[in-house]
């Protein structure tokens, strides 16, 4: 293996016995490109693209109660090409990251904390928040992008080499309304990036289109009857739909200056159906279903008269237990999130929903080319019980309604693991599943590289990354023809220039 350390972060942080800053959550502090890898089996060599994942990794000593979507965030890459893979890892030198280095110490509060104990109005739309950029990641426009969950602004990357792009310009005019939500959508047909906002100021949410030449062409209120706290989307050929649960903060303490989150079961959970920008009507249809959270949508499509939507219903979107630092509190077994449909039908203006599945499943991928069409498998994770952890994959045929599922091993976890379509793939499931684990017995990392059509198998390569990398949150696949070439770019997957 050949390692070339790029850079180190000096953190107070180290031998933290806090829950989420140890063991599969220790954070990473030194940043590496590494070639050479050891290889358990054989990396397939029709898969060409990168495998993008963020992750949380805290630096400066929280000024209050740490909450590990507070972490700063760190992308790990794994480039494939031509049989080959290079890892490269680096921190997202946000805004805040970047103040709070010149400091020496943390300037913001962390999402448990009152707004108040930050120094700097920061963001997020409870504000004062440091914008890690720590959420999720996506490919548009050739390069990599990292958002937040509270909204923020979008940070581009060189998605062969990290290096950091800045903020994409047209952020500038939606800041205003909160800037960008993670969870935005590339849709695969016309390669434009389709995002929302939200913000405690009305009209509360904003939808957005940028074009595949990042410029944000498209720009429209979605008005909600108060400060809502959606964290997905979905999108179709014609619409994207976005979410007004009923899980918000208490509007009365709101009017106080207090962030309270209240599940009002009493009131219908509500969908927003917005036209995309191609269409002649700009008219926002709204659509109601039984009361829920969801959290991470899985696809949507248009069926008939019908937009069907698949995604994560919870059981108990508030759970009676708080947060108490214990690593133990934030298990997907809290909430009870399963595989359900919902069917708007824009002919007669109803809904009608259905469990697909009871199992207990979470941060679900599908093959991306598929998005905003018909698909067939998700590749979901299967918690493990009691922790902000995953012991496995399940594959679910959404036709069939079958499913196979391959688990890490014992203390081996992984997270969101995206499936990557072979370039020149014919059929839905003609590629692979990939996951990065952090395994707490070998103290070590690896990527699995797992058969789309057969994850039962188990891996067909194990690729063994320099260092253990602490367990995050999401991630993507972009196929190499989507990524803009540069110089460096070119270099890094180790073509002359
Ligand atoms: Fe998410």
């Amino acid at each position: 293996m050949q390692i070339d350390v790029i850079d180190r972060v000096h953190s107070p942080l180290v031998g933290s016995t806090h829950p989420f800053m140890s063991g599969p959550f220790t954070p990473n502090l030194v940043e590496l490109n590494a070639r050479e890898l050891e290889v358990i089996g054989e990396i397939p060599p029709r898969l060409d693209g990168v495998y993008l994942r963020n992750t949380q990794n805290p630096v400066q000593q929280p000024r209050g109660t740490y909450h590990p979507f507070d972490g700063d965030g760190m992308l790990h890459l794994l480039s494939f090409r031509r049989g080959q893979v290079e890892y490269r890892n680096r921190f997202l030198r946000t805004k805040g990251f970047i103040e709070e280095q010149r400091a020496g110490r943390a300037l913001y509060a962390g999402l448990i904390d009152k707004p108040s104990l930050s120094e700097r109005p920061g963001w997020g739309a409870r504000g004062g928040l440091r914008d890690t950029a720590a959420t999720d990641v996506i490919v548009h426009a050739g390069e990599a992008l990292a958002t937040f969950y509270q909204c923020g602004e979008p940070y581009r990357l060189d998605a062969r080499t990290l290096d950091m792009k800045g903020v994409s310009p047209w952020a500038a005019r939606v800041l205003a309304d909160g800037g960008i939500s993670a969870h935005p959508k590339v849709c695969p047909r016309t390669g434009d990036l389709l995002f929302f906002n939200y913000s405690k100021q009305a009209p509360y949410m904003h939808y957005g289109e940028v074009d595949r030449n990042d410029r944000l062409v498209h720009y429209v209120p979605v008005p909600l009857s108060g400060p809502r706290l959606p964290h997905d989307m979905c999108f179709t050929e014609n619409y994207a739909i976005l979410d007004d649960f009923p899980l918000h903060w208490d509007e009365a303490l709101l009017a106080q200056g207090r962030h309270k989150l209240v599940y009002r079961s009493d009131r219908p959970t509500r969908f927003a159906v917005v036209p995309r920008r191609h269409m002649a009507s700009r008219e926002i249809r709204w659509f109601e279903a039984s009361p829920t959270y969801v959290l991470h949508w899985l696809n949507a499509w248009e069926e008939g008269s019908e937009l069907v939507m698949h995604g994560y219903h919870q059981k108990e979107p508030m759970p009676k237990a708080g947060y108490d630092n214990s690593g133990n509190t934030l298990g997907p077994e809290r909430y009870g999130p399963t595989l359900y449909e919902w069917r708007l039908d824009l002919a007669t203006g109803k809904t009608t929903e259905r469990r697909l599945d009871e199992r207990l499943l979470e941060f679900g991928m599908v093959n991306a080319r598929h998005w905003g069409r018909p698909y067939r498998y998700s590749y979901n994770m299967v918690a493990h019980p009691g922790s902000f952890l995953f012991d496995g994959i399940l594959r679910y045929d959404h036709i069939s309604g079958r499913s196979q599922q391959y688990l890490f091993g014992e203390g081996r976890f992984g997270s969101e693991s995206p499936m990557a379509p072979c370039h020149d793939a014919q059929a839905e499931d003609d590629g692979y599943v990939v996951s990065f684990i952090t395994d707490m017995k070998a103290d070590r990392s690896e990527c699995v590289v797992l058969d789309a059509r057969d994850i039962s198998r188990g891996p067909v390569a194990r690729i063994v990354l320099p260092h253990r990398i602490s367990s995050g949150t999401h991630s993507c696949w972009a196929d190499g023809s989507e990524i803009k070439e540069t110089a460096q770019s070119r270099q890094a997957k180790g073509d002359s220039a």
